[in-house]
């Protein structure tokens, strides 16, 4: 990650690969011995593991289940396994029933939000090569809080990136969008919520911008999306993100977030078969033939797909909404705890990350690595100086630990009595 510090010098032993192989008592000692020095997955929930069932323990242990029992099987050649290409077809089904998406809708499944929002930006690309072949460098226009991993498959295909500055309040500014899109704009996005401040942008002000230009939408659901219908259907509402909002061609949702199954696993959507045929790719330029895959990954495993089908039948929608509940319950608990902190100030998020702001001036790494000595975990913002916490539906002890600690933390750090200095182990 960069800002937790380099970490230690590995240094190896000279036959780290063995000449003759281990038994299995050895090498399962070894991997405990790894796991030993990881964080515990309750006090490593939100910044390691990512959402984390801690309130359905029987859902998590059914999904690592699933996970092991479909690990070895390739996606790639699901058309030679009946079983998995059935279950992953009935994944997709559910996934179109979880999000509401009409019939006409196609869903493709990928390894993470990184390579959902890759193969949403490669769709568009696709489209927009064939509709305007004379666009001299195309561009596509953010929000300057959409995930990093736009910047970075922008980096790796040369395709031109303008993040556009945020309005006061922190979203996506509709009209300076507006004003970024050139006749080179194929693609603008907005986020539902967005990582750094877990805040809706106006989804339907930039799809209607979208539109007027006529260029690709996408929604950037990767955080929010299993959670957010459910969190309706539990009687909360929330902006509109979907593809009710015209002009939103594709989005994407995380399976290995609110979806609950194990990494790594992702979906995007299409609205229509016409732009999934942009996604769609099969080389043949080759010796053996055609050549094609479900996204941008070759070989992926079954695993986590077997892991969604099995949360998803687990669960069922009363599931979903039972945890959406769970995490609304969690999130006001986090609220009135981090507010009752002296000088400490959470913002008024749409779902999740919850973000705060500690007193003006102080360190948020002192703070932060003060928490993390006491083994209590969160993230850094840095624009403005935030700590984020994911809001999961985690049992009341992790969130009264958590704002306990806090609690104790922010005036050590304000007497000095805990400096960067004294907490640079932790970070
Ligand atoms: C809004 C958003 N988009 C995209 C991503 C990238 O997802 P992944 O880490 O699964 O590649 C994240 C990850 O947290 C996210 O929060």
């Amino acid at each position: 990650m960069g800002y937790f510090g380099a970490g230690e010098e590995p240094r190896f032993d000279s036959d780290l690969f063995p000449k003759q192989g281990l038994d299995e008592k050895a090498v399962m000692d070894g991997l405990e011995a790894f796991e030993k020095k990881d964080l515990d997955r309750i006090v490593g929930h939100s910044i390691v593991y990512g959402v984390q069932l801690m309130s359905h323990m029987d859902a998590a242990r059914i999904a690592k289940q699933a996970n092991m029992m479909f690990v070895r099987n390739n996606m790639l050649y699901k058309e030679l396994q009946p079983g998995t290409l059935r279950m992953s077809v009935e994944v997709k089904r559910m996934i179109k029933e979880m999000l509401g998406h009409p019939d006409s809708a196609r869903v493709r499944l990928t390894s993470g939000g990184s390579e959902s929002l890759y193969c949403a930006i490669n769709a568009a690309y696709q489209w927009f090569r064939q509709e305007r072949p004379r666009a001299r460098e195309p561009e596509i226009v953010v929000p300057y809080s959409i995930h990093g991993s736009i910047s970075k498959w922008c980096h790796y295909t040369g395709i031109r990136l303008k993040r556009v500055q945020l309005g006061d309040d922190y979203r996506a500014d509709v009209a300076a969008m507006d004003r970024a899109i050139t006749k080179d704009t194929f693609f603008i996005a907005g986020s539902a919520p967005c990582w750094p401040y877990g805040l809706y942008d106006d989804i339907e002000g930039l799809a209607r911008g979208a539109e007027k230009h006529g260029i690709w939408m996408h929604v950037d659901a990767c955080l929010g999306g299993f959670l957010a219908p459910f969190i309706e259907k539990a009687g909360r509402r929330l902006p509109a993100r979907d593809f009710r909002v015209p002009g939103v061609r594709s989005i994407s949702a995380d399976l290995h977030k609110y979806g609950y199954a194990c990494k790594p696993l992702s979906s995007i959507s299409f609205r229509t078969e016409e732009w999934a045929r942009y996604h769609d790719f099969t080389a043949s330029d080759w010796p053996d033939g055609p050549y094609s895959t479900e996204a941008i990954m070759g070989s992926t495993t079954a695993g986590s797909v077997a892991s969604a089908w099995a949360v998803m039948k687990f669960l069922g929608e009363d599931g979903y909404v039972e945890l959406a509940k769970r995490c609304l319950e969690v999130r006001r608990r986090y609220i009135e705890g981090i507010n009752s902190v002296d000088g400490v100030k959470c913002w008024e998020t749409d779902l999740t990350p919850l973000v705060f702001q500690v007193p003006e001036g102080m360190d948020i790494f002192a703070v932060i690595g003060g928490l993390f000595e006491r083994k209590v975990y969160c993230l850094p913002g840095f624009q403005p100086p935030l700590i984020k916490i994911l809001v999961d539906p985690v049992t009341d002890e992790v969130v009264d630990r958590f704002v306990d600690s806090l609690r104790e933390v922010v005036p050590l750090v304000e007497r000095g009595e805990i400096t960067i200095e004294s907490v640079r182990p932790y970070l």
